[in-house]
């Protein structure tokens, strides 16, 4: 059975969806997203989420066509009408369909929203286990990383790169400094330190980003957040990415170096543990 999506007001199945070729989002990648992870039906940091797509659609001069209250009804039936308990919300509003192509702003366009659910695809337990590895890239973005748009090439590149080379993550670094992962936010340990980079318009906000500063605070585990050298980050003890999907995942090889031992360190896996009782406390309503 196809998963039914949302578009422009309406419920329907995946498999029938249409957009006019002319729209921005097509030609221009014209548009910002977020993805959302539902645990046993219920989305986790909505609110986050939705503040952040407000940021990145008044940052593209973008009028978000729905307010707070109007978006978790959307979500909220969303999640109802598809199958999985555990699902991953994809929600884009781009700039709408144009009569020709022309790079300004059209004045009298509706908005396009589009949002689809598919199963949440946690990391497996083999691959929790060992780690995963990353590559090292120049990166080659623009200057607005903190915004969530749906023009992805260059991420698209990047983290097709580490594929290529058997890696999961491609660890961005620009003018000798860690700025984060083609789709995740990167975060370091050195001497028992959790380090992870400032917020800055060259890098997302992560939502799991603050979650694990959070959880950080509170578990009184030491963390700096501080710009990070290539150099630290090459001799760092663990690396970690994280993002929305996976979660935190423990980095082991780094452009083919065992990171630390190679193994999956004894912070990651603490933070690991705490990241999953912080989840079943705010999924309780704790
Ligand atoms: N990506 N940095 C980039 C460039 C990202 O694309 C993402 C998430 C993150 C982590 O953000 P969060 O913790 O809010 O998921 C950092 C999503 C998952 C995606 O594009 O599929």
């Amino acid at each position: 059975m196809s998963p039914i999506c949302h578009l422009d007001g309406q419920f329907l199945p995946l498999a029938e969806a249409r957009v006019s070729p002319m729209d921005r989002g097509f030609l221009f990648g014209d548009g910002g997203y977020e993805v959302i992870p539902v645990y046993s039906r219920r989305p986790f940091r909505l609110d986050e989420h939705l503040a952040r797509l407000d940021t990145t659609l008044a940052a593209l001069e973008l009028d978000n066509p729905h307010g707070r209250e109007a978006w978790r009804g959307l979500v909220a039936t969303l999640i109802e009408r598809n199958a999985w308990d555990d699902q991953s919300i994809y929600l884009q509003v781009t700039r709408g369909t144009d009569t020709r192509r022309n790079h300004a702003f059209p004045e009298h366009v509706r908005p396009t929203v589009f949002m689809m659910s598919e199963a949440l695809v946690t990391v497996p337990e083999a691959q929790r286990a060992s780690g995963v590895g990353a590559i090292t890239a120049a990166d080659f973005r623009w200057l607005r990383c903190d915004l969530k748009t749906t023009a992805l090439l260059a991420n698209c590149l990047l983290r097709n790169a580490a594929v290529k080379s058997g890696c999961v993550e491609a660890i961005l670094l620009r003018d000798g400094f860690l700025t984060e992962g083609s789709a995740s936010n990167i975060f370091i340990v050195r001497d028992g330190v959790v380090m992870t980079p400032p917020k800055s318009h060259l890098m997302l906000p992560g939502i799991t980003y603050d979650v694990v500063l959070e959880v950080a605070a509170s578990q009184g585990q030491p963390h700096e957040v501080r710009e990070i050298l290539e150099e630290e980050l090459r001799t760092a003890d663990e690396i970690w990415m994280t993002s929305s999907t996976k979660e935190v995942l423990p980095i082991t090889r780094l452009d083919d170096r065992p990171v630390g031992d190679g193994r999956p360190g004894p912070v990651a896996r603490r933070m690991h543990q705490w990241y999953q009782e912080f989840k079943a406390k705010v999924m309780r309503g704790g």
